[in-house]
């Protein structure tokens, strides 16, 4: 298959990349307009491959679009390029508008026209895969409830209403005009090559500069994390075998209070790089404001995807924390300069009303 990733240069989008050149025989193009989020460096191990292409585009850019999927042939478009961090949209909503709304709206409408120039069997086989986010369904009560397919949306951030909206247009593409399309919704991914200002890099990093850890309010918060690699192989499984029209929960059935990570990322790095004079990393955390609209507790039922699809995570929280810790101690050639450009020790997400665009 000829494979369009939208934001392979990203944290998932590239592991999708490396993902599908490494273990399938797909050609993978890549179409990331590069923003602070998107990194070439990334994708290193895959330059010069044959497999591979990559072209510096915007997906709000219709024409471009239609142009690299006629150039390119492509059978499959795996849609993951979006703004994507949840305190940049409250700083500043509007690149979220434009990107993960009129984006999308954009590249569906490039994708239609494609997909009606298609032939026969190459038409009936093409799939407009969009990857989305738990977040669309909101805030669950601490004690009880689990996300499914069937949950209604109820987001609350700029983000997640961004994300909820291009989730209803890709939906409402295929009730209206046809467009065979398949979406997923997924929980939180941590692993190699995630964005130093989210948690878990975030923490680990300050850690590494004997910086504060800081932790949104109490830290009563819940996640459900799942390793990036098992969801670049769930999202391949959708897109290659799930149904038209469906939608697939991904999640890694960890869930965890934001505190309980970022406790257990200080103890590994207390048996891994202990500090001077037998101090703990856990004296470094330091609670702060809560982000505004916070929701309390995602939780994944990837029951679905695991019954229909055969999939499961390889990746245990713990496995893969550690490996995660292991990959930032050995891997400074990357985030050095993503942290030097892009990190200040400013807090993101509390802007006030007045400044928001
Ligand atoms: P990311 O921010 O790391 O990467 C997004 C990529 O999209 C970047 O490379 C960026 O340059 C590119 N991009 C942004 N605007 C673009 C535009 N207008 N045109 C072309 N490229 C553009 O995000 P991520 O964490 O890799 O998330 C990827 C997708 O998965 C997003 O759609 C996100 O909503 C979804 N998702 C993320 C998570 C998570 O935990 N990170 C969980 C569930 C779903
Ligand atoms: O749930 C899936 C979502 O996960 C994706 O859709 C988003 O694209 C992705 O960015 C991620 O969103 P979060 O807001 O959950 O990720 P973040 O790493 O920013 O925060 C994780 C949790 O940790 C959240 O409850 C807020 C909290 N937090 C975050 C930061 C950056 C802190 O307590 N301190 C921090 O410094």
């Amino acid at each position: 298959m000829k494979v369009l990733v939208t934001g392979g240069a990203g944290f998932i989008g590239s592991a999708v990349c490396r993902h599908l050149v490494k273990n399938s025989s797909d050609r993978v193009v890549n179409v990331d307009k590069l923003t602070y989020a998107g990194n070439l460096e990334s994708l290193k191990t895959l330059s010069g491959n044959a497999d591979y292409a990559f072209y510096k585009a915007d997906i709000c850019d219709q024409k471009k679009m239609l142009e690299i999927m006629r150039n390119e042939d492509i059978d499959a478009i795996m849609h993951l390029a979006a703004e994507s961090h949840v305190d940049r949209s409250i700083d500043g909503p509007g690149a979220f508008i434009e990107t993960n709304i009129v984006g999308t709206f954009r590249l569906l409408n490039a994708a239609l026209e494609y997909w009606r120039g298609l032939g026969g069997k190459r038409q009936q086989e093409f799939r407009f895969h969009h990857i989305s986010t738990d977040e669309v369904f909101g805030d669950l009560p601490f004690d009880s409830g689990i996300f499914t397919e069937v949950t209604p949306y109820a987001p609350s951030s700029p983000y997640s209403a961004s994300k909820a909206a291009s989730d209803h247009l890709v939906r409402a593409w295929h009730e209206t005009y046809g467009l065979p399309v398949v979406l997923s919704n997924c929980s939180n991914n941590y692993g190699p090559y995630h964005f130093p200002e989210k948690l878990i890099p975030l923490v680990i990093l300050n850690a590494l500069h004997e910086r504060a850890l800081p932790v949104y309010g109490r830290g009563e918060n819940v996640r459900d994390w799942l390793h990036v690699n098992d969801h670049a192989r769930a999202l391949e499984m959708v897109m290659k075998d799930g149904a038209i029209g469906e939608s697939y929960n991904i999640g890694g059935n960890a869930e965890r209070t934001n505190l309980s990570v970022v406790e257990t990322i200080c103890s590994v790095l207390d048996k891994k790089r202990p500090r001077a004079g037998g101090r703990k990393y856990a004296d470094l955390i330091t609670f702060v404001a809560d982000r505004p609209g916070h929701d309390r507790r995602y939780a994944i039922d990837a029951s679905k995807i695991e019954k229909e699809l055969g999939w499961n995570p390889q990746e245990t929280f713990e496995s893969g924390i550690t490996s995660t810790i292991d990959w930032y101690l050995d891997n400074e050639w990357w985030w050095r300069p993503i942290r030097n450009k892009n990190y200040a020790g400013e807090r993101l997400g509390v802007q006030p009303a007045g400044k928001r665009s």
